[in-house]
């Protein structure tokens, strides 16, 4: 579990999380227990990053951070803002969501105009985020960090941000067909039918059983869940359930008004 040594500094977005290096020499996006988005999304994020993982999606890498009190005493900016009020961070163990690099050399970019959105190498993931975002029923649009390809032309994308999943700290499902939608079509224009999102379903039903949710399960500290192992399996129990609903939703998506893959007809 890496502990975090150096505070460098705030990042953007409403969980208002800290870039941190840690001791195994990598740099993390650190989310706190006492965010404003509520403590769950720390288990929403350890779980969803696994998952699609899991079902072999791009994503940033993950770890449980340990941060000290002494750090967050040490660091003016290691604050929550409230309102007009401010509390400390609390220590303890955080989640991390691993910068792909040195935040120094690496660039990463949020958000990528269309042109070079068509030449990221791994478009195809967004099928596949866009299919673990219907089984999780992520209440967010899709987020995704970009960064230069090895070969220096193209670009890739890594996906971020699943603190929303099971509807943030709700646990529930309020299923809508544009929910979990990249606000870029571009992304979705190689998908011309349901061959570009079956390859990914199949891995929802095959693989995702519960000997891999128990698995992830057993990786999260339980004061993210307030130690209340009876809600947390019930969540599990859902996305088990859940897993044969996605095809439909899939295809609740395809057939809204708003047409999200230009390109399936
Ligand atoms: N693994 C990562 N690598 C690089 N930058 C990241 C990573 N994770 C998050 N970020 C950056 O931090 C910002 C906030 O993270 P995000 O997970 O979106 O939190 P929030 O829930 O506050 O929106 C993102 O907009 C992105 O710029
Ligand atoms: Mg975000």
């Amino acid at each position: 579990m890496p502990l975090a040594t150096e505070h460098i500094r705030r990042m953007r977005g409403g969980a208002q999380s800290h870039l941190m290096r840690c001791e195994d020499e990598n740099f993390y996006i650190v989310k706190f227990q006492n965010n404003p988005q509520g403590t769950r999304i720390l288990v929403n994020e350890l779980l969803g990053t696994r998952l699609a993982a899991r079902m072999g999606v791009s994503v940033a890498g993950a770890a449980v951070v340990e941060v000290r009190s002494q750090m967050v005493e040490l660091t003016e900016d290691l604050v929550v803002q409230l309102g007009r009020g401010r509390v400390p961070c609390v220590a303890g163990l955080e989640f991390g969501s691993q910068y792909p690099g040195h935040p120094a050399t690496t660039a990463v970019y949020d958000f990528l105009p269309d042109e070079q959105l068509r030449r990221v190498e791994n478009l195809p993931d967004f099928c596949g985020i866009f299919v673990f975002d219907k089984w999780t029923c992520n209440t967010n649009g899709r987020q995704a960090i970009f960064l230069r390809a090895r070969d220096g032309e193209r670009y890739r994308a890594v996906m971020i941000d699943h603190g929303f999943c099971f509807n943030a700290s709700e646990w529930n499902f309020p299923d809508a067909p544009l929910r979990g939608i990249y606000a870029r079509s571009a992304v979705y224009e190689e998908a011309h039918g349901w061959e570009a999102f079956e390859p990914w379903i199949e891995r929802v039903e095959k693989r995702m059983d519960e000997n891999v949710l128990d698995e992830v399960a057993r990786e999260i500290p339980p004061e993210w869940y307030n130690f209340d192992q009876d809600a947390l399996y019930r969540l599990l129990e859902q996305l088990l359930r859940r897993r044969k609903l996605v095809r439909e939703l899939v295809l609740s998506a395809k057939n809204s008004s708003r047409m999200p893959f230009p390109h399936w007809t």
